[in-house]
């Protein structure tokens, strides 16, 4: 049964979110995917852990192979992918970017390190900005707690992040298109 302790608890059980380079899925390969471990015990999280490491996210098309695999219901699984934050249904921006929102960091000021981010990307979380240069994503303490306000930029996680520090991983990041004419 899900409750708040395993929301909670995803930070840390989750992959980090640029760790490989997502390919396009076709639903030969999510079948690939979905038979790989759909005899595991407790089958749903493994697969859709590895669905989002391979593809990058969760493809809605996933959903229904998913369902008959597990023999469950697609609200079922609709319901996990939701429940659970690390799980995202479109793909993400080339650079993701996490702001933890554990106590810890949120007692050293990642309430105001969120609104910042949010405010210089121009997205809430759970979105990618229009250049799809940045996704913006909550997560749930990534064991820099005595270093927050933390974050994760890609594979890389940063403590004691303020918004002038944020603001130079975002411009250091960020691609300047140089049109030659
Ligand atoms: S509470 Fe933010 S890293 Fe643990």
């Amino acid at each position: 049964m899900l409750d708040a302790n395993h929301r909670a608890d995803e930070g840390n059980a989750m992959t980090s979110p640029g760790s490989t380079q997502p390919v396009a899925w076709t639903r030969a390969s999510i079948q690939r995917e979905v038979d790989a471990l759909k005899d595991e015990p407790g089958a749903m999280l493994p697969i859709l852990h590895a669905l989002q490491n391979r593809f990058g996210h969760v493809p809605d098309a996933a959903v229904p192979i998913i369902a008959e695999a597990l023999r469950c219901t697609r609200a079922e699984v609709h319901g996990i992918i939701s429940f659970y934050h690390h799980f995202r249904t479109q793909p993400a921006g080339r650079h993701v970017i996490q702001v933890c929102r554990a106590e810890a960091c949120q007692a050293v000021g990642a309430r105001q390190l969120e609104a910042h981010a949010k405010e210089r990307l121009g997205v809430d979380y759970h979105q990618t900005t229009r250049d799809n240069e940045f996704t913006l994503e909550p997560v749930y303490c990534l064991g820099n707690c005595a270093c927050g306000p933390s974050i994760r930029v890609n594979d890389d996680i940063h403590g004691r992040v303020t918004a002038e520090r944020l603001d130079r991983l975002v411009d250091d990041l960020t691609t300047t298109v140089v049109e030659v004419k």
